[in-house]
């Protein structure tokens, strides 16, 4: 299954912190930000992921993860020139995609859920290599997203990115499943008043040919788009909390992986040595011995 990460653009809105580091490698309290979308990949069951951000910062990226072989997983790396929107992820990343299905996500998204792990597979067998699947989530504050009208009987009615009079609480989250025709889609967009190619825009093509699926994050579900200073915060209280109360750590990408089969014991402590004298080494060191 393959997976792209949206890491990209200037984050001016985290000015200054974002003139020296790029956003996504901000941390989210004990970790960079995103690990966690990247988690939320791991879950989704890529094993295929294609990094894309700034020709600026890319190679921090690959610094970062390399080229995949630690933790049992394929990296690949693009770049975005300028921020001309998320829907042209999917264009960069047409050959990577190869017509395929592919999950979006954007590096600054942050979900936490016990039922997280099966959501996604079901999200995976409900989308059948078929349309698009978005996520919604009820917030208080609709006006900042894309935004969701649903009927009655849950179907779509409609879709408005950022309106000033939104039609429902419904927010569309920043992860997209997507069939085999989205790179062709999204090349016909055009960009909107923002000089972007929407996503909004590439899925309301989906909704007028029928095609667009929605699932909805009930209330045992976490969603924070953390781009600004107070988001970002918001999402560094709620990981202490979680992980300061819980014996686990959110977004661990090695313990994921390790769960999942991905590498062996052997291959893990390897992976993990540089990071021994961290809390997080020493807590992926803890669930080794758990495990075992
Ligand atoms: C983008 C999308 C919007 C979506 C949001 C989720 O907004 O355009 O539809 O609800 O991500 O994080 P942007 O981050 O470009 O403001």
């Amino acid at each position: 299954m393959k997976g792209i990460i949206l890491a990209g653009g200037s984050g001016t809105r985290l000015y200054p912190a974002t003139i020296p580091v790029n956003k996504h490698l901000l941390n989210i309290y004990d970790k960079p930000m995103i690990y966690y979308p990247l988690s939320v990949l791991l879950l989704a069951g890529c094993r295929e992921i294609l990094i894309i951000s700034t020709p600026k910062d890319i190679s921090r990226f690959e610094e970062l993860f390399g080229d995949g072989s630690k933790i049992g997983i394929k990296f690949y790396y693009s770049s975005q020139k300028q921020a001309k929107g998320i829907a042209e992820a999917l264009i960069i990343g047409e050959d990577f995609i190869n017509r395929e299905s592919v999950w979006l996500i954007l590096g600054d998204n942050f979900f936490f859920g016990h039922g997280l792990h099966q959501l996604l597979k079901e999200a995976l067998i409900y989308h059948n290599g078929e349309g698009a699947t978005v996520f919604a989530y009820p917030v208080s504050d609709p006006h900042r997203y894309g935004v969701i009208e649903f009927e009655e009987n849950g179907k779509v009615l409609s879709l408005e990115e950022k309106p000033l009079n939104p039609k429902s609480d419904y927010a569309v989250t920043g992860l997209y499943l997507y069939d085999n025709k989205a790179s062709e889609l999204a090349k016909t967009l055009k960009p909107s008043s923002r000089g972007e190619l929407e996503i909004t825009d590439l899925n309301k093509l989906y909704l007028q040919r029928g095609l667009l699926k929605v699932k909805k994050f009930g209330r045992g579900y976490t969603w924070i788009d953390a781009g600004t200073f107070d988001s970002l915060h918001q999402a560094s209280d709620f990981v202490r909390i979680i992980e300061k109360r819980q014996s686990f750590k959110i977004a661990c990408i090695e313990e994921i992986v390790y769960r999942l089969g991905y590498i062996t014991k052997e291959q893990l402590l390897q992976t993990i040595a540089p990071l021994k004298n961290s809390g997080y080494g020493k807590y992926i060191m803890k669930i080794i011995e758990d495990i075992d």
